[in-house]
Parts: structure tokens; C-alpha cells; sequence
């Protein structure tokens, strides 16, 4: 990738290194600035799984809940933000303004999960457009990614953007292990549809609903992860990044790692051919 210098300035001004697909791919082109990623190892999710959860277990699933599941897991796009939009099976809809489905192309290469939509996001219908969502922004802008739904950008340039959650907590509260639960399905299939390259989970409650960890980012960072087979990379919230900016640097780390992956996703498509 070449950085045009309003990006290089940006980078800097964020205390980032650069990252460059020429260095991650290709051993002939040397690269101006090379990538500072660890090497991916990919984990099971089962190892995740296996991790202690430091968080209240929801109840195990109700019959209904597994009905209600398994009805949403055939739904399209159109079907699912109908789905989405009419959902009561939590709490959460009676103080949301609206639900926030989630924004982006449908066939987006990357697909980001954050954790629930807070005020604005529940003004607006569309995830991260508050102060946390700037950052988001000009992370994403670094690596060229865009969550614009219409546009020239090849689907490898596409992020579309998801929460845990769909609904707004009140007072944006932590999520509840339960609302987590009922909202789960409308990830899952989010997630079938797209069938991104690569997810990178946002904060510790995308990674509870993704990997059924409770560990904290800092110890699943740095690697690569499975969610029913699409590699799964972790890194702090943003909003967690405005109140510590020093971890800045480690996001970064974390977006080269995920733009490897997406990266050596298309070659291996592309080798299959
Ligand atoms: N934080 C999130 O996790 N998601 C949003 O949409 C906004 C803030």
C-alpha cells in the first residue's frame, strides 16, 4: 500500500507506524517503511473458549430462544434489518430510539464489531458516529477502508460495522449477559451473510459475544483467532483508546496484523482459482 502524506501526517499525528501490503506480501519490493506485525498464529476457538470467564454467565438458552434463533439463521439482508428493526426480545427495545443494524457494503472484505450503540448511535441508526467513531474513522482511513455503502472501492477496501448489540443500553451502561444472548443471532447471520476475510472485535464485549472469552484484550491480542472459520482479530475500543492513548500504537499493530490476514485471504482465493 502507498501512503499519500495527508495520511503519513495523520499516522504520525496519531503515533502510529506504518503499514504497507508491499511489505507483507512481497519479498521483491523492498518496502519503505516496513510492517512492525507480529507473525499470525492462528488459535482454536476452542482455546478461547476454554479461557476463564471473568463474567456472569447468561441463563443457557430457552427453547424459544433457540427457535428464535434458529429462524433468524436463514434470513437475508433485507429479511434480517426487518428482523432487527421489529425486535422486542429484550429489554432494550423500550428505551432505544432506534436499533442500529450495523453499516457497510454486504460484501466487504473486513467487518468490525464494536460493542452497542451509544447516544448518537441510537440518534442516528448507524454505529460509531460519536467521538469513539471518529477515531474508528481515521483508523480505517489509514488502511484506505471505507464503511460507505455506494462507492468506487473494491470490496478488499470495504468494512462494514456492527455492534454486539443492536440497541442502545440505557445510560450506555455495560451490556447485560442476557441482552447479549437475545441479540447474538442477528451477529451470527450478519456475520454468515458477509462472510468477511477478516473480523476485527472491538472491546471485551465483542470479544465475550465472539470467542466466549472473558480474558482481557491485552492477553488475545496479537494473534489470530477463529469465529466458525473466518480469522478473527482483537484490539481495544476505541473509546478505551481515547482515555488511553499510549495503546494507540498497539491498535495499529492490530489493524497490520488484520490487514495480513485479509491480504493473504485474497491470494489464497485467488491461488485456488
Ligand atoms: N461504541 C460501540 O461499541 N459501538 C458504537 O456504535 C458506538 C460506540
Amino acid at each position: 500500500m502507498r501512503w499519500s502524506s495527508r495520511q503519513q501526517a495523520m499516522l504520525q499525528t496519531m503515533g502510529l507506524r506504518l503499514w504497507s501490503r508491499a511489505a507483507s506480501t512481497s519479498s521483491k519490493t523492498p518496502a519503505p517503511t516496513p510492517a512492525p506485525t507480529p507473525a499470525p498464529t492462528v488459535t482454536a476457538v476452542a482455546a478461547a473458549a476454554a479461557a476463564p470467564a471473568a463474567r456472569r454467565e447468561a441463563p443457557p438458552p430457552a427453547p424459544a430462544a433457540d427457535a428464535r434463533a434458529a429462524s433468524i439463521e436463514h434470513l437475508d439482508w433485507p429479511a434480517l434489518r426487518e428482523a432487527v428493526a421489529a425486535c422486542q426480545a429484550c429489554e432494550l427495545h423500550r428505551t432505544r430510539r432506534q436499533p442500529v443494524f450495523g453499516v457497510g457494503h454486504e460484501r466487504a472484505h473486513w467487518m468490525v464489531v464494536g460493542e452497542a450503540p451509544g447516544e448518537q448511535e441510537d440518534l442516528q441508526g448507524e454505529p460509531f458516529v460519536g467521538a469513539a467513531g471518529e477515531l474508528l474513522e481515521r483508523m480505517l482511513a489509514a488502511l484506505a477502508l471505507r464503511r460507505a455503502v455506494q462507492g468506487p472501492e473494491p470490496e478488499a477496501q470495504r468494512v462494514f460495522i456492527a455492534n454486539t448489540l443492536k440497541c442502545r443500553p440505557p445510560r450506555n451502561r455495560n451490556p447485560q449477559p442476557e441482552e447479549l444472548q437475545a441479540c447474538e443471532p442477528f451477529l451470527v447471520r450478519q456475520i454468515a451473510l458477509l462472510q468477511p476475510r477478516v473480523i476485527l472485535a472491538m472491546g471485551r464485549f465483542a470479544i465475550q459475544s465472539l470467542l466466549q472469552s472473558g480474558e482481557p484484550v491485552g492477553k488475545l491480542r496479537g494473534r489470530v483467532h477463529r469465529y466458525r472459520g473466518v480469522p478473527l482479530v482483537v484490539t481495544y475500543h476505541p473509546a478505551y483508546l481515547l482515555r488511553n492513548p499510549a495503546d494507540k500504537a498497539r491498535a495499529w499493530d492490530d489493524l497490520c496484523l488484520a490487514a495480513q490476514v485479509a491480504q493473504q485471504a485474497v491470494q489464497q482465493v485467488a491461488a485456488d482459482r
